[in-house]
C-alpha cells in the first residue's frame, strides 16, 4: 500500500475536526517499509511501543498457560500476533499456535523464528477483517489494545469469526483499552517532533500529531502528518479508537456469541509496571454458539 501524498497547502486546509475512520484505518502497519521499521520497535527492550518487553510478556504467558489453559495442551489463534512473541512462547510450552497479522516484516520474522526453533506455529500474512479463520481452537486472543482501532461493525465481525473458530468449550482473551484511556488519547494536546529517520520515514522528516475526542460517537482520532524535509511532501495517516464502557464490552461479546464474561484489571496477575492502560476480558463461547 503506497500512501497518497498531499502538500502543505492541503495540510493547512485540512478539515478542522476529522470524521471517525474517514481519514484512515490505522498507522501503516501493513506497508513494507513501515513494517520493517516497526519490527525494530517490536524487538527493542528499551520501551513498550509496539510490543511489551519480554520480561512482561513472560508473565502474561505464564498466566495464559496456567490460569486460562490450566496447563492443558491447546490450539491457539493469535489475532494481530505481530512478530509472534506470544504465539512462539506458547508453542514452546507445547501448544499448537496460529498467528495472523498483516505486517509483512512481523510475519516474516515470526515464521523464521518458528522455523529455527522447530515450533508448531503457523503464521499467516492476512488482514483479520478479511481472513477466514480455521476452526477447532481452544483459545483465540486479540491483545495489546488492537480491538479498539476497528470500526464497531468490523470489531463485531472479527469477534463473531473468533467465536466460530473456537471449539465447544473454547475461550476468548481480549485486552482492550478502558473507556477513559481511549478518551485521554483524543484529548492529548497537539505535538510535533523532527527526526533524521524514525518510525514513519527513514529520511529526515517532521511529524505533526493531533488528537480529537468525539463525545457523540465516543471515539478518539489521532492524525499524523509526516513532512519530508527535502521534498516537503506530506503523508497523512489517522487512527480512530472506539471507546467502550464495560457494559458495552459485555453487550458486544454477548452479541458475538459469548457468555461468562469476566473482566480483569490487566493481562496477568498484576498491573504492568510500565503500562496501566489496558484491561483484560475473558469470555466463553456460548452454549448456543451463535
Ligand atoms: C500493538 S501490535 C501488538 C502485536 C502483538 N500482539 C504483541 O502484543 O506483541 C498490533 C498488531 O496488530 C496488527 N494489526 C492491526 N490491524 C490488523 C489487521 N486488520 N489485520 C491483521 N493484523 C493487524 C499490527 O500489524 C500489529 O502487528
Amino acid at each position: 500500500m503506497t500512501k497518497d501524498l498531499i502538500n502543505i497547502l492541503d495540510l493547512v486546509g485540512r478539515k478542522a475536526v476529522p470524521e471517525p475512520w474517514a481519514e484512515g484505518d490505522n498507522i501503516p502497519w501493513s506497508e513494507p517499509g513501515f513494517s520493517e521499521r516497526m519490527l525494530k520497535q517490536h524487538l527493542s527492550q528499551a520501551h513498550d511501543l509496539a510490543s511489551r518487553r519480554f520480561e512482561t510478556i513472560d508473565t502474561h504467558i505464564a498466566w495464559i498457560h496456567q490460569k486460562l489453559l490450566e496447563g492443558k495442551q491447546s490450539k491457539i489463534l493469535d489475532l494481530g500476533c505481530g512478530p509472534g512473541f506470544y504465539a512462539g512462547r506458547l508453542a514452546k510450552l507445547g501448544h499448537e499456535c496460529v498467528g495472523i497479522d498483516y505486517s509483512p516484516a512481523s510475519i516474516k520474522y515470526a515464521a523464521e523464528q518458528a522455523g529455527k526453533e522447530k515450533l508448531i506455529c503457523n503464521y499467516l500474512h492476512e488482514d483479520i477483517r478479511k481472513a477466514e479463520f480455521n476452526i477447532g481452537f481452544d483459545l483465540v486472543m486479540l491483545i495489546y489494545g488492537e480491538l479498539n482501532v476497528f470500526r464497531p461493525a468490523d470489531a463485531t465481525a472479527i469477534l463473531k469469526k473468533a467465536n466460530r473458530a473456537l471449539s465447544e468449550h473454547g475461550i476468548l482473551l481480549l485486552e482492550p483499552h478502558s473507556f477513559g484511556v481511549v478518551k485521554s488519547i483524543g484529548e492529548q494536546p497537539s505535538s510535533w517532533y523532527s527526526a533524521k529517520s524514525g518510525l514513519f520515514s527513514d529520511k529526515p522528516h517532521i511529524c505533526l500529531e493531533e488528537g480529537f475526542w468525539d463525545g457523540q460517537s465516543n471515539t478518539s482520532t489521532k492524525r499524523y502528518f509526516i513532512i519530508d524535509a527535502s521534498t516537503v511532501d506530506v503523508a497523512h495517516y489517522a487512527t480512530t479508537y472506539q471507546a467502550y464502557t464495560d457494559q458495552q464490552y459485555s453487550s458486544l461479546l454477548k452479541e458475538s456469541g459469548f457468555e461468562a464474561i469476566e473482566f480483569y484489571p490487566s493481562l496477568g496477575e498484576s498491573k504492568d509496571k510500565y503500562q496501566e492502560d489496558l484491561i483484560a476480558i475473558v469470555a466463553k463461547k456460548s452454549n448456543d454458539g451463535k
